[in-house]
């Protein structure tokens, strides 16, 4: 099971025609899809995608009962190719529900979580690309650190990549018990409520899935992608995503920069897309009965006419 974070507010931020159509880009198991189905009329149409082979075995079936649904595998980046595959010239919503959803998590054959034993895989895409421990056995130590230093924000990079370099000298690394003890032994300062695994283990999940360069990726065609009046709603889990979408929302937002003193009249001092609201967080109550929600931030921008 995966409970849908911030479920009313991004679809309340997201839908305006109720005939339109919508993309769902991070399905997971389905329950943003569902309400947004829920709410839509009879001939809306739901395009949803999901890097993930489970995810897009629920989505077929849900295709199978729903006609509305059309299913993408593959990651939302692909966004105008999976558009143009279906006919349609534009969208009145995006959403994206960002990182990865509770059955990623539980499955120890996943290899997501430092606190279950399995394979050390972390792929979203297990179908294909290489795992986390093929990464690790391979990957240059100072690749190794700065990958951990800019996707964890792991202030000691720099001993943890020494400590595995020398350990999969040794012999390789290949589960996620022997990674989360390996670290632990080498990280010289614990933070409080935290495995000192848990940077670690975010930095080569966003490694390993390209997860930053999807986002630039998608958001570089997004605008494109929307008809006047469409929404993108973005609901993020850590800082490195947030800040990504706050600033390209930002900037696309504003006019193009001029010098000063050259004055822009009327649609042209303006960006592409226009702001709707502040960034939105969980009330305390769906945090107190959701903990995956506690660091999530949702973001809605709309394009202009
Ligand atoms: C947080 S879950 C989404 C949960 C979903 N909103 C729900 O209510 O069930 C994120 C999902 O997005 C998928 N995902 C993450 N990055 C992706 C990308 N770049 N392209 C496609 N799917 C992606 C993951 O595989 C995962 O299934």
């Amino acid at each position: 099971m995966h409970e849908s974070v911030l479920l009313e507010e991004s679809l309340q931020g997201l839908v305006g025609p109720l005939s339109g159509h919508y993309v769902d880009g991070t399905f997971g198991r389905g329950g943003h899809t569902r309400a947004l189905l829920a709410l839509l009329n009879d001939d809306a149409a739901v395009l949803v995608m999901d890097k993930d082979p489970q995810a897009i075995e629920c989505a077929e079936a849900l295709a199978a009962q729903d006609s509305r649904v059309s299913v993408y595998h593959g990651s939302f980046a692909d966004l105008p190719a999976a558009l143009a595959q279906l006919g349609w010239p534009g969208v009145d919503g995006v959403l994206l529900d960002l990182g990865v959803s509770s059955p990623q998590l539980d499955q120890d054959e996943r290899g997501f979580s430092f606190q279950r034993q399995g394979p050390l895989d972390m792929r979203m895409d297990n179908s294909s690309g290489p795992t986390v421990a093929d990464y690790l056995n391979a990957v240059a130590e100072d690749e190794l650190v700065t990958i951990l230093r800019d996707y964890g924000e792991e202030r000691f990079a720099r001993r943890i990549a020494a400590a595995i370099v020398k350990a999969r000298t040794e012999k390789a690394i290949s589960t996620t018990l022997e990674l989360a003890e390996l670290v632990k032994t080498a990280h010289p300062r614990w933070e409080k409520h935290k495995h000192p695994a848990t940077r670690t283990f975010q930095a080569l999940r966003i490694a390993i899935n390209r997860e930053l360069d999807d986002l630039d990726a998608l958001l570089s065609v997004v605008v494109d992608c929307l008809l006047p009046r469409g929404r993108l709603a973005v609901i993020s889990f850590h800082s490195l995503e947030d800040r990504k979408v706050k600033q390209f929302m930002r900037q696309a937002s504003q006019g193009p920069k001029v010098p000063r003193g050259v004055p822009l009249q009327g649609d042209l001092a303006l960006g592409p897309l226009a702001l709707v609201g502040k960034a939105i967080k969980p009330s305390e109550q769906e945090v107190r009965s959701n903990v995956r929600a506690r660091s999530a931030v949702l973001r809605i921008a709309e394009r202009r006419v």
